[in-house]
């Protein structure tokens, strides 16, 4: 028994939060004159050494003792005597667990919003150094349309802004202390709910007691908003992984974030990028498992909430490691402008700058031209060229509507620079997405 209900050893991590917990909670007895003002006091005094010595490492762990908030309010009694019995009055551990595991997650979700704004800074970084490179643009990993990288890497930073507005969102909607709800009914004492959660941070209390105790919406709302970050951050990764193999060679993995064999002395393995990759499926079971931990649950609370700790503290482990590494990754990354050059002119990657300068500039309809195109990029296979390559007479073979003013139009440059629409990959419009990208970084951290 003692066995399988400790939880010790993983609740542990929120020894900070236990203690600022009932330092609030005995603080707001004392005013309401359910402790004593000496009670209060002793309490108060005696929590914040409790609070030094576990700082200091000094926590001893006895199973027996079950939980963090039993070995706090164990050693309490040890430093001050008996006014620590009293600590508990109006409380459970069912309200003091739900408060407590509040602020654990309330607190990772700051760090994952800082985590993702410094990788976004990185990413924007990298992205203005590069919003005229030329790279392949794939669809189906075929070449599509020559994009720019800047382009490529921006779509990265939306993705992060869609997870940082998840996690506030999640952030805003938890912020409701359960402090006060006790073992699930209330108490009968004359308690200030409104001040325990002003003390700790809270918008206000929880409305309901029975909810208050039994909700661990907050911990299912911080997974699925890691899970879909580390998603994306695993997308990333398995871009610079592609991109390192050598049929790619769009990056140089720079030594620092790369591994060698112990086998073969040529190896560099892009080890952090599988490792971030990896890792998603870990957050994304750790996201499913809370799903399935609750769905059975009857109200209000029962034992099995023990055991959401682990994957709360597995995924903000993973997380905070997955979003240090990418931003070390991206900012060390050494891109290869020549190779992706050259990738994006493969395959006649302008023949869709063909198709449209027919329609724009010969009045043809964009059906005939995507044929008169295709059968462009068919007589520069039989040339064994590349469709920029082709003469102006070679091209007039194919149809006689086109004449001298297309050649400048199929080059990667002149296609990039092309797509000028709004939120395309022209380097003009990659300029203006930075911009604005900065001025929403600016105006956050001037809030
Ligand atoms: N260690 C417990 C947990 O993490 C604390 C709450 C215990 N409550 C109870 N009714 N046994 O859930």
């Amino acid at each position: 028994m003692r066995e399988i209900n400790a939880s010790i050893a993983i609740d542990k991590r929120l020894w900070r939060e236990d203690i600022a917990a009932s330092r609030a909670h005995a603080a707001m007895l004392g005013r309401q004159g359910i402790l004593s003002e000496a009670d209060a006091r002793a309490i108060d005094e005696g929590l914040a050494e409790v609070g030094l010595e576990i700082g200091a490492g000094n926590l001893a762990e006895d199973p027996s003792l079950e939980d963090i908030h039993m070995h706090v309010e164990h050693r309490l009694a040890a430093l001050i005597g008996e006014p620590a019995g009293r600590l508990h009055t109006a409380r459970s551990r069912n309200d003091q667990v739900a408060t407590d595991f509040k602020l654990f997650v309330r607190r990772a979700i700051d760090e994952a919003i800082a985590g993702i704004g410094a990788l976004e800074a990185v990413l924007i970084d990298r992205a203005e150094e590069h919003a005229a490179t030329v790279m392949p643009g794939f669809t189906h990993l075929q070449s599509g349309q020559p994009v720019t990288l800047g382009h490529h890497l921006m779509a990265y930073r939306e993705m992060l802004t869609r997870d940082r507005s998840r996690f506030s969102e999640a952030r805003a909607r938890m912020n409701e202390s359960p402090l006060g709800s006790a073992a699930l009914a209330g108490t009968g004492f004359d308690i200030d709910r409104e001040a325990t959660a002003r003390a700790l941070g809270f918008d206000r209390p929880t409305a309901n007691s029975i909810d208050a105790v039994s909700d661990r919406d907050f911990v299912v709302d911080y997974l699925h908003a890691a899970a879909l970050t580390s998603v994306h951050l695993s997308r990333l990764a398995e871009e610079i992984v592609l991109w390192a193999s050598q049929p790619f060679g769009f990056v140089r993995l720079p030594d620092a974030w790369s591994t060698g064999s112990s086998i073969m002395p040529n190896k560099r393995n892009p080890d952090a990028a599988e490792l971030v990759r990896g890792h998603s499926a870990r957050i994304i079971g750790d996201h499913v498992a809370l799903l399935v931990l609750l769905k059975g649950l009857p109200l209000a609370y029962a034992k099995d909430l023990q055991d959401d700790k682990p994957p709360l503290f597995d995924a903000h482990d993973l997380l905070g490691l997955s979003l240090a590494a990418m931003a070390g990754m991206i900012a060390d990354l050494e891109f290869v402008p020549e190779r992706m050059r050259a990738a994006a002119a493969a395959g006649h990657a302008t023949a869709t700058d063909l198709a449209d300068w027919l329609v724009a500039d010969a009045g043809v309809p964009f059906r005939e031209a995507h044929h008169i195109a295709g059968h462009a990029v068919a007589a520069a296979e039989d040339a064994g060229k590349a469709l920029d390559q082709l003469s102006l007479d070679e091209l007039r073979t194919v149809d006689d509507r086109i004449d001298a003013r297309v050649l400048p139009r199929l080059s990667v440059e002149a296609s990039v620079a092309a797509r000028r629409s709004a939120g395309g990959t022209a380097p003009e419009r990659v300029g203006q997405a930075i911009a604005a990208a900065r001025a929403a970084m600016a105006a956050r951290e001037g809030q």
